[in-house]
């Protein structure tokens, strides 16, 4: 598998085949730190990290895996330099291209990080935008495959906020893989038709039952249950709606048990508001998985920059 010179911008973008190596790769990798063994992968290279919104696993993944590998990473704060304000995103683009081999970005806008890609001709990670969070995804993919050995078959079901960027991105990823994967939430905020569409499209090719419901009978069956904030980075003011709205939704005991399995697993990407999404109970019964989730970020953000960048 080849995925030198790629940018990860979306999961759309990668085939099943390339998900599952960045997968493996991520678990080989992670394997050999366990060793203590680093290496010399991203020596060399100089790494851009660009941050418009607040991170800290995204960021500290992306720091510790560069430097893992001899990298050396630049963060730059959205105070930092002018991009989009002062200087436009093609131009920010062109000069950190000329000077960095890598680039990531968070921030709101996936056009922003798809002109960063296009204009920069180096490979840039999308590091969550207001519409996708793909890096994410191969750390909640991995923890799967961890807990249940297998992607292929589960049922995973998302609970909370049906639009977000995680909701997109796990419908994405789990399409492509043969997950069945479910959207439980209020209409109001089901993803757009035609990521929908798009989505089961890809469910054809590989198996996965798509549901999107109101239902919180949907449940039955699960593997695992995952939410995420009811507001997003940049939605605060929605907070009162937001509450209103999703409070059916906590993923507490009850609905954990509506799953008839004593085998589901909790996950979320974090950060977590306990009281909200998710009852402290079941966040604190869950929080090794939720833990080795949020170490993997490390690992398959590691996978990523030395598949699309290393000296492999
Ligand atoms: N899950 C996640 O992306 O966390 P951060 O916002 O801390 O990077
Ligand atoms: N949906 C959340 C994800 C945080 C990792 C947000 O965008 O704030």
């Amino acid at each position: 598998m080849n995925l030198k010179g790629r940018s990860f911008l979306t999961l759309k973008d990668f085939t099943p085949e390339e998900i599952m190596y960045l997968l493996d790769l991520a678990a080989k990798l992670k394997e050999q730190k366990k060793q203590r063994i680093t290496g010399n992968r991203l020596k060399g290279k100089n790494i851009a990290l660009i941050f418009e919104k607040p991170s800290t696993r995204t960021r500290c993944a992306f720091t510790i895996g560069c430097i893992d590998e001899g990298g050396h990473p630049e963060y730059l704060g959205k105070d930092d330099i002018q991009l989009g304000y002062k200087e436009s995103v093609e131009d920010t683009a062109r000069v950190l291209g000329r000077m960095f081999d890598g680039i990531e970005f968070r921030g709101f806008s996936q056009d922003t990080v798809e002109k960063l890609a296009k204009y920069s001709k180096v490979p840039v990670w999308n590091g969550l935008t207001d519409e996708y969070h793909p890096t994410q995804i191969l750390a909640d993919f991995l923890t799967l495959k961890e807990q249940f050995h297998t992607l292929k078959g589960l049922k995973l079901v998302f609970v909370g906020d049906g639009r977000n960027n995680m909701a997109n991105s796990l419908m994405i990823g789990a399409s492509k893989m043969g997950i069945h994967f479910t959207i439980l939430a209020p209409k109001s905020l089901w993803p757009k038709e035609d990521l929908v569409s798009l989505c089961l499209g890809y469910a054809k090719t590989s198996g996965s039952i798509i549901t999107i419901t109101e239902d919180l009978e949907a449940v039955s069956g699960a593997d695992a249950i995952y939410t995420d904030v009811w507001c997003s980075m940049g939605e605060e003011d929605k907070a009162a709606e937001r509450i209103a709205l999703l409070k059916p939704y906590q993923v507490n005991t009850e609905l954990m048990k509506k799953s008839g399995k004593d085998s589901t697993v909790f996950l979320h990407c974090l950060p977590a508001v306990k009281g909200n999404e998710v009852t402290e109970e079941v966040f604190e019964q869950f929080a090794d998985i939720v833990f080795d989730e949020a170490e993997n970020r490390m690992h398959t953000i590691k996978a990523v920059m030395v598949a699309t960048l290393g000296n492999e």
